[in-house]
């Protein structure tokens, strides 16, 4: 069983004026096909630096990215636009609807930038407003949904191209903890039924504890790995490899 994602030594350094300011020290871990992976830290730690580096939105400073066999830290701008179209679904945390779409339009967005036609594209995104339970607010314009239909359009959103890895900065950032929860369990039954792999960044332990797998981050780096062993994936990946998924600990500074 080969990991999706390999992750070897992750530098990320920023540089303000003359300050340097090393947002990830060198971090190391593989993610399987199918995990539902929370990376959780503190705010600053360095979790949405570590997910716009997977997600080939931002550069590292030194460190090998390798996705589905392919080195994404050797990518130029065109090629990371091309791996992104074509492999990655995001959700924020603010939802990033166009506010003058409706639901719909805004789920069928990315079939567009494939060039997918109009009535292919409805119908793709109907099928995943459906999924998201929202399928009867298609023509609702984002400021006439509440925030957990707002994220559920996000979602369907972040599904409709098919994506290899969804990743998602904060996804319930922004709504209660009864809303959280559905939203949650929506993205757990994605990630199981439809053999996706989901890779979540939060600062919330609740919520990181709904993962199969937890990659703690401190000052940047990966201080902890925590197994929910009674997922079915990290069970398999346990049979299969012999032993959990690599994920190297170092003690921060
Ligand atoms: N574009 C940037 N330019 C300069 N410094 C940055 C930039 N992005 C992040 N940083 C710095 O890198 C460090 C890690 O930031 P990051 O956004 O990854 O943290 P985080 O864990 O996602 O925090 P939060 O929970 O608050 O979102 C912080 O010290 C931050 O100030
Ligand atoms: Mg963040």
């Amino acid at each position: 069983m080969e990991p999706l994602i390999k992750v070897r030594d992750l530098y990320k350094i920023f540089n303000i004026g003359l300050n340097a300011v090393p947002a990830l020290n060198g971090v190391s871990f593989d993610i399987y096909k199918g995990e539902f992976i929370a990376i959780v830290g503190t705010s600053g730690s360095g979790k949405s630096t570590c997910l716009n580096m997977l997600a080939g939105l931002e550069a590292p400073s030194k460190g090998i990215i390798q996705i589905a066999n392919k080195r994404i830290d050797r990518m130029n701008e065109a090629q990371l636009v091309a791996f992104r179209r074509q492999n990655v679904g995001f959700i924020f945390q603010s939802y990033n609807l166009i506010p003058s779409m409706n639901a719909l339009e805004n789920v069928a967005m990315p079939l567009m930038f494939r060039g997918v036609d109009y009535k292919e594209r409805t119908k793709a995104a109907k099928h995943y407003m459906e999924l998201m339970g929202i399928g009867d607010q298609c023509l609702h314009m984002p400021n006439q949904m509440s925030g957990g239909q707002q994220q559920r359009v996000g979602i369907a959103r972040a599904l409709v191209i098919d994506p290899k890895i969804i990743f998602a900065d904060e996804p319930t950032g922004n709504l209660d903890s009864h809303t959280t929860d559905d939203v949650l369990t929506l993205m757990k039954k994605i990630v199981s039924e439809e053999h996706r792999t989901l890779i979540m960044v939060t600062h919330d332990p609740h919520i990181a504890s709904w993962a199969d797998r937890q990659i703690r981050v401190v000052d940047g780096h990966v201080v902890e790995t925590v197994i929910n062993n009674e997922s079915p994936i990290e069970m398999e990946i346990l049979k299969e490899n012999g032993e959990p998924p690599f994920c190297e600990v170092k003690k921060a500074d």
